[in-house]
């Protein structure tokens, strides 16, 4: 087993001792998914915050994913094994961009705000959407122009997708995903070339080009999950491939990543020891840092997103 029973054991008592449950994303490391109660992607562990029973919520991701399961759940309390482990893209707006569409647009301007973002932005924006929903959200929103933030490759996927909408792209990016190349993608398809492409949206237009099926990190398990296609060369991090690997056991089907094996430094700061430190001591518990008003616009994004989603 990937974790000795006994720390799982102590895990289980840690749990009920703290009347709390475990939550991690697809991205974090194998040991940590393995003791979680729910592994998922953004959209599904924002979603499930809202349901759980349990006064405790550790959440095994990065910052903003802690801050979105706060703000929906604001009388629990959460904790980030750890509270450093950040996204640089939840940063990669500014003010002003908004403020300019918003003057130019008026009330026919919905401002977009991918999970992946700080609350002040989130408090900025009308709605959030995650890579598993943006397409439907914008494409029910009632305005016709839509400035899609922070990042601009998930922002360009959906306004290719949703043609009638007028998208207005901001400058942000995943570091991990933005450096991929269409190279990187056809070196591995020319070793395997039965192989499908799957890819997340936050990859550029032309590894995108290369995908024969795009989504988000759920959605690309669940395609090979259900696939009859045996090989997948899969355009993420490689987090997700402890994940793919439970799901397919028995299988045979086989699972590549570009040469560079796309990894998130932020999401590796999330260790086994952490988790088990963050229960027994309580430490990472996450605070609101905005003011209430702008913390109640932020939360209405997301409940914004968990309406029309629903
Ligand atoms: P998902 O919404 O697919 O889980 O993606 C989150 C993320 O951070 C992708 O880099
Ligand atoms: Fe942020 Fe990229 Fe890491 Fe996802 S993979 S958490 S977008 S840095």
């Amino acid at each position: 087993a990937l974790v000795p029973e006994e720390l799982t054991r102590a895990i289980d008592a840690l749990k009920a001792e703290h009347d709390a449950v475990i939550l991690a994303h697809y991205y974090v490391s194998p040991e940590v998914q393995a003791v979680a109660d729910y592994v998922g992607d953004s959209f599904y562990l924002a979603k499930l915050a809202k349901s759980l029973p349990q006064q405790t919520i550790v959440l095994c991701g990065v910052e903003f994913m802690g801050e979105s399961a706060k703000l929906l759940n604001p009388n629990k309390t959460v904790l980030l094994p750890e509270p450093g482990a950040d996204c640089p893209m939840a940063h990669m707006v500014k003010r002003e961009t908004v403020d300019a569409a918003r003057a130019q647009y008026g009330d026919d301007l919905a401002v977009v705000c991918y999970v992946n973002s700080t609350i002040e932005i989130k408090s900025w924006s009308d709605v959030c959407v995650t890579s598993s929903n943006a397409v439907k959200i914008v494409s029910e929103l009632p305005q016709k122009h839509v400035l899609f933030i922070p990042d601009q490759n998930l922002g360009r996927y959906v306004a290719e997708q949703v043609p009638e909408k007028h998208v207005i792209l901001n400058k942000g990016y995943c570091p991990r995903h933005h450096v991929i190349t269409p190279e990187q993608i056809i070196d591995v398809e020319d070793a395997h070339p039965e192989a499908l492409v799957l890819a997340h949206p936050e990859c550029k237009a032309d590894v995108l080009a290369e995908a024969d099926y795009i989504g988000s990190t759920a959605g690309i398990i669940k395609f090979a999950e259900q696939s009859d296609a045996r090989e997948f060369i899969i355009v993420t991090v490689a987090g997700v491939l402890y994940e793919l690997e439970r799901r397919c056991k028995d299988t045979g089907k086989k699972f590549f990543f570009p040469a560079t094996r796309p990894t998130c430094v932020n999401m590796d700061m999330i260790t086994l020891e952490k988790l088990v430190c963050c229960l027994e001591t309580g430490a990472g518990e996450v605070h609101i840092g905005v003011s209430p008003e702008a913390a109640e616009r932020a939360k209405l994004t997301l409940d914004r997103m968990l309406d029309y989603a629903a």
